[in-house]
């Protein structure tokens, strides 16, 4: 058995056949990545480096893992969510020479445990999905963080949490806000969690969505795809909101716009997007219409209360893989899908490839900067420069095939200039 098996805990090194399978596919539709794995080949930027990546385990990240090492790191790989990880991708890798601390369903004593082992590989650098790999870092393991060059965010969630300890000055080394570049928010949260998010509520209910009320709960950039995708698919749709500005921007995209409260009562479907906790509580719980289908595709599985459902329910059981049902006293039944963790992850394979292609070219390309201008950079929370923004859409209008034009000297100045 190699190093990397013997030292890491997953399910099954012999489903690693099949893992490797998946990655392979999601590789010929990652063309941009394939072309960073080149560059990374020749260069090998991370050379002499460890690299911990903290994300939903899955073909797509795997693969990111992958361009990682073959960039001269040493890799581990741990799940950023108990219910995301698939076990025979992670035995792929495992058996590629990248160390393992994931397996699907873990307990939360065994993601804890995970992420610590992840750590005792004394990385000196950190991809974070969420950031508790940062929050660990940070509370349980501080003299640690010294070793640490730096890292990426992947998610809303993580980089608001990462605001928050750079605001308290508690920040100790520098992360890079790749959720907040213009290459992932705009495609991946939006078109990425559109798509995936319906994905998932199909696969797992094999219901029909067309004329049925899809209330989406947020209207961020993950809600205006779930909304557009809900639209496509023929359902009506209802978004809910706390930010007047979201809320005309909904109406003005064609939705019904209400409070929560009213509906609560009619919707078929209800989806949290907020990155925020108690979303949908018992008061919502008590008006729903029978058959209701719950799920969350936000960050944490806080959104939907399920101390509430369990307390209002006369009875719980799982009546399909991914959905347990709860019954009402009063004969009503709701359902919550992937115990109300991110739906398109946890009952789904996740964003599409060539999504995710965009995201994590701008992953790879964040920690190499972080890597080698570790000198210039404070422990803060940074964008991800212009130019590798701009260099992943340059690369993707390539891949595609797409040309676009140029400005001329004479409409720089005049775009340059005050005068007339
Ligand atoms: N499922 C996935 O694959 C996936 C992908 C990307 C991001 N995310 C996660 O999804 C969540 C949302 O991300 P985003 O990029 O859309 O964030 P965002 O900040 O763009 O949008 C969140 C929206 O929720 C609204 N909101 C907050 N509290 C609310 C409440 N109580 N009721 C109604 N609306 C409320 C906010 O006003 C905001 O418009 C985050 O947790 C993020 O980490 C998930």
């Amino acid at each position: 058995m190699s190093i990397t098996a013997a030292e890491s805990q997953i399910r099954d090194l012999k489903l690693a056949p099949q893992g490797k399978l998946k990655i392979d596919w999601v590789a010929a539709h990652m063309p941009l990545l394939n072309s960073i794995k080149d560059q990374f080949e020749k260069d090998k930027p991370f050379r002499g480096k460890k690299v911990t990546i903290c994300l939903h385990l899955e073909a797509k990240t795997a693969y990111l893992a992958k361009v990682v090492h073959a960039g001269g790191a040493e890799v581990a790989v741990v799940a950023s969510n108990p219910l995301s990880t698939q076990d025979d991708v992670v035995a792929a890798l495992v058996d590629g020479g990248i160390y393992g601390y994931a397996w699907y369903g873990a307990s939360m004593e065994e993601y804890k445990k995970h992420i610590n082992m992840a750590l005792d590989f004394r990385p000196d650098a950190i991809i974070d999905d969420g950031g508790d790999l940062v929050a660990t870092l940070h509370s349980e393991r501080l003299d640690q963080t010294k070793s640490i060059l730096g890292g990426c965010e992947e998610t809303t969630t993580g980089i608001l949490r990462l605001r928050s300890m750079e605001k308290e000055g508690k920040l100790q080394f520098p992360m890079m806000a790749v959720n907040d570049a213009y290459c992932k928010y705009l495609f991946d949260n939006r078109y990425g969690t559109g798509q995936s998010v319906w994905d998932g509520i199909m696969r797992t209910t094999n219901l029909v969505v067309s004329g049925k009320t899809a209330v989406v709960v947020g209207y961020g950039w993950c809600g205006k795809g779930v909304a557009m995708r809900a639209k496509g698919l023929g359902a009506k749709v209802v978004v809910t909101e706390i930010d007047p500005i979201k809320a005309v921007e909904a109406v003005m995209d064609g939705f019904e716009v209400m409070p929560l409260i009213d509906a609560a009562r009619v919707g078929d479907f209800f989806i949290t997007v907020t990155g925020n906790k108690d979303v949908i509580t018992a008061e919502h719980f008590y008006v729903m219409k029978d058959g209701a289908v719950l799920c969350n595709a936000g960050h944490f599985d806080v959104e939907i209360n399920k101390n509430d459902l369990h307390g209002m329910a006369k009875t719980v059981r799982t009546v399909r893989n991914n959905i347990e049902e709860f019954a009402f006293a009063d004969g009503r039944k709701v359902y919550l899908l992937a115990e109300g963790r991110l739906v398109n992850l946890a009952a789904g394979d996740g964003h599409p490839a060539e999504v995710m292609d965009m995201t994590f070219a701008l992953q790879a390309l964040a920690l190499r900067h972080v890597v080698e201008n570790r000198a210039e950079l404070q422990p803060r929370v940074y964008s991800v420069p212009d130019h590798l923004d701009e260099y992943v859409a340059k690369l993707r209008l390539k891949t595609w095939g797409i040309g676009i034009d140029e400005l001329t000297e004479e409409q720089k100045r005049y775009l340059d200039s005050w005068a007339e």
